[in-house]
């Protein structure tokens, strides 16, 4: 378990995401003390479980990730789908980030009605929407949308989950011959020129590099 979230600081990459359905925090965070690079370096971002309704409990969820990670602060804090009492995990979320123990709030697989009901009827706007999107699922009309209200487009599954044949799919394989990259790199690099945030996920450090190099690329 903890040889991923090792794999990944020692790979340069900027956003450990640990996920407390995945039960890696305690690892996430060994990985982060063990890793020799400053706290002020790294953007950690997790998520707030949809099992944790309520003021209360979002705090306590909050203190227990905080313990797991041994970590003080969290760079961005997301609530992981809008469904059941979300208003009330959101108010704790706004009081933990106005007591500074979080950097950033945002949301996660908020259709577009969802979204402007919360910012419409909270202090604090979602610094990102988190929602699945990719060469198969673009979200053309969320990505135009969420701009014009302040929230940041951020893809989960940049790869599809590597479903639908997509590392082989025969239009993105042309275009990455073409540019002399591989599919995963188009796609990523397709997603960064959208401003799109990408999160792509590899336990290979071959991959996470290959992931990583995605900037020199002619547009
Ligand atoms: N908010 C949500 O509801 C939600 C839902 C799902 C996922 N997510 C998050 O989104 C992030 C990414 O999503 P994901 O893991 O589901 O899907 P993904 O990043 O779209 O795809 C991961 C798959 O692609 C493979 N892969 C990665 N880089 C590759 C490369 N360069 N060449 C070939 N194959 C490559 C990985 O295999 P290897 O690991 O073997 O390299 C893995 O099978 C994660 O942080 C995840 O936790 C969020």
């Amino acid at each position: 378990m903890a040889t991923a979230p090792r794999r990944l600081l020692a790979g340069g990459q900027p956003e450990p995401a640990p996920w407390q359905e995945h039960q890696n925090e305690e690892a996430v965070g060994r990985a982060i003390r063990n890793s020799g690079i400053a706290r002020d370096e790294l953007f950690i971002t997790t998520k707030l479980r949809v099992q944790d309704p309520g003021e209360g409990n979002t705090w306590r969820a909050f203190e227990n990730l905080l313990r797991r990670l041994g970590l003080d602060t969290i760079d961005l804090y997301l609530m992981h789908q809008p469904y059941g009492d979300y208003y009330s995990q959101w108010r704790a979320m706004q009081d933990l980030h106005a007591e500074g123990h979080i950097r950033a709030i945002g949301v996660s697989n908020f259709h577009s009605d969802r979204l402007i009901d919360l910012i419409t009827h909270n202090d604090i706007t979602p610094a990102v929407n988190q929602i699945e999107t990719h060469p198969f699922y673009q979200r053309q009309a969320e990505h135009d949308y969420m701009p014009e209200h302040g929230v940041q487009h951020e893809s989960w599954g940049p790869f599809a989950e590597g479903r639908n044949n997509l590392f082989s799919d025969p239009t993105l394989a042309s275009i990455a011959n073409h540019h002399g990259k591989s599919v995963a790199q188009v796609v990523l690099r397709w997603l960064i020129q959208r401003v799109v945030v990408v999160i792509p996920k590899s336990v290979r450090p071959d991959r996470m590099a290959e992931n990583l190099d995605v900037f020199a690329c002619s547009s």
